[in-house]
């Protein structure tokens, strides 16, 4: 391989996808990931992850001879971080991965150097992995360029959303963010807006949290309707439409790697100050739960009409509709609570969007339909929209279907 230029630290959902991009303009591209099967698969030219266009984009980049991938870092001019960071313990953000990938290039570092951090991440993270740097290589103090740029693609868009979407930039430095917004002018066309890290930090985590407070409004009407019996569906619907009135829709909870994580990387740091994104945490996170005694009482009540326990279907895994993904996904988390619940209840699983899973035995969504006396829904995938329950069916509606 000739001389890298980028050197991406990071090949999931959204360091590979950048790694081919760049490397679309003809630009060497060194992908660096510490899994060595995740590497093997990229040299073939093949891809691990699932994402439209992402198999055609990598297969080319490695065949034109623009991007290897590495378990190990080399010498280039600009290093990008995309590792993972998630929360440990008790919801405190966990930058270890940040640090490692960071602490391996250090000692590969030269004057005029470009340094990225594009994970999520904790409010001063950047600053850290600056002082980090200094304190092993005091001689590039001044002499590199270290900036902050968060990631706001949307998983199965990614390859579009990567070039159009604007982006925020914010540099340790007026320098740093220069250098870095003239980097990703070579590659984005959505518009580069300069600020300084933190603020580029918090902008990301602010977006995410934004949506879940959002949520969890959509979510406490959906309580106080079930209370107050009025259909929470129509009430939304006729409250949007005022002119200045947009209410998001309740689901059974909040799931996925980004809006149920990142809004606690906000309130570890800032606990006292931060009360409406947490709590705006702690109602999506009770949404799940209050699911699963509706799931309950629901059952509880068909086995007092009909002296036998009812059969099951719980519809969707997921974190949201037409997806695989089940980080962090409610739907996920109530369906093991209610089996662990009730062990003797007899209940099919469906989640058409994934073919085997080790924790429970699936089944194929008309099947379960047909067989079960009560249907929950949990996910909105579009296979179960235009499904007819059946006059003699339970439905127990958590994501707007009917
Ligand atoms: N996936 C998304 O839709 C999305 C959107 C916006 C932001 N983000 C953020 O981007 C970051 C990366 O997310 P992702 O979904 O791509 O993660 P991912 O888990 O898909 O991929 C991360 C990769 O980093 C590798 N890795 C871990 N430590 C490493 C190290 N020291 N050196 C090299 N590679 C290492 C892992 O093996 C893994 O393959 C996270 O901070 C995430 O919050 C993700």
């Amino acid at each position: 391989m000739r001389q890298a230029e980028v050197v991406i630290l990071g090949l999931g959902y959204i360091g590979l996808p950048t790694s081919a991009l760049i490397a679309s303009n003809k630009v060497q591209v060194l992908g660096v990931d510490i899994n060595p099967a995740v590497v093997e698969t990229i040299n073939k030219g093949e891809i691990h992850i699932v994402e439209p266009e992402l198999d055609k984009a990598v297969a080319s980049a490695v065949k034109n001879g623009y991007l290897k991938a590495a378990t190990k870092p080399v010498v280039a001019n600009n290093y990008i971080i995309v590792v993972p960071t998630p929360f440990k313990g008790n919801y405190e953000p966990d930058i270890s991965f940040v640090e490692a990938a960071t602490e391996s290039i250090i000692p590969l570092l030269k004057e005029g150097d470009l340094y990225i951090i594009e994970s999520t991440s904790p409010v001063g993270t950047t600053e850290k992995m600056m002082n980090l740097i200094f304190s092993i290589r005091p001689e590039l103090k001044n002499n590199i360029y270290i900036a902050y740029c968060p990631e706001r693609v949307l998983p199965g868009n990614v390859m579009y959303e990567l070039v159009e979407n604007d982006r925020v930039i914010g540099g340790v430095n007026e320098a740093s963010t220069d250098k870095a917004v003239a980097f990703y002018s070579k590659y984005v066309k959505g518009d580069l807006h300069k600020t300084n890290a933190r603020t580029a930090e918090m902008c990301k985590l602010v977006e995410n949290s934004s949506r879940d407070v959002q949520i969890a409004f959509a979510n406490e009407l959906s309580l106080i309707c079930d209370k107050a019996d009025i259909n929470v569906w129509e009430l939304i619907k006729l409250a949007n439409k005022h002119p200045r009135v947009n209410i998001l829709q309740p689901g059974c909870g909040v799931g996925g790697h980004c809006i149920a994580v990142d809004p606690y990387f906000i309130i570890s740091e800032f606990p006292k100050e931060s009360k409406i994104i947490s709590i705006a945490r702690e109602i999506n996170n009770y949404k799940s739960d209050w699911c699963i005694e509706k799931i309950k009482s629901t059952a509880l009540q068909f086995e007092i009409d009909n002296n036998r326990k009812p059969k099951i279907a719980l519809m969707g895994l997921a974190f949201k509709p037409n997806i695989d993904d089940l980080r962090e996904s409610p739907a996920n988390y109530i369906v093991k609570k209610v089996l662990e619940n009730d062990k003797n209840g007899k209940y099919f699983i469906v989640e058409p969007n994934i073919k085997e899973y080790k924790a429970f035995k699936l089944t194929d969504y008309k099947e379960a339909l047909a067989k079960a006396d009560v249907i929950v829904y949990l996910v909105a995938h579009k296979e179960f929209t235009d499904l007819t329950n059946g006059d003699n069916k339970i439905v127990v509606d958590f994501c707007k279907i009917s």
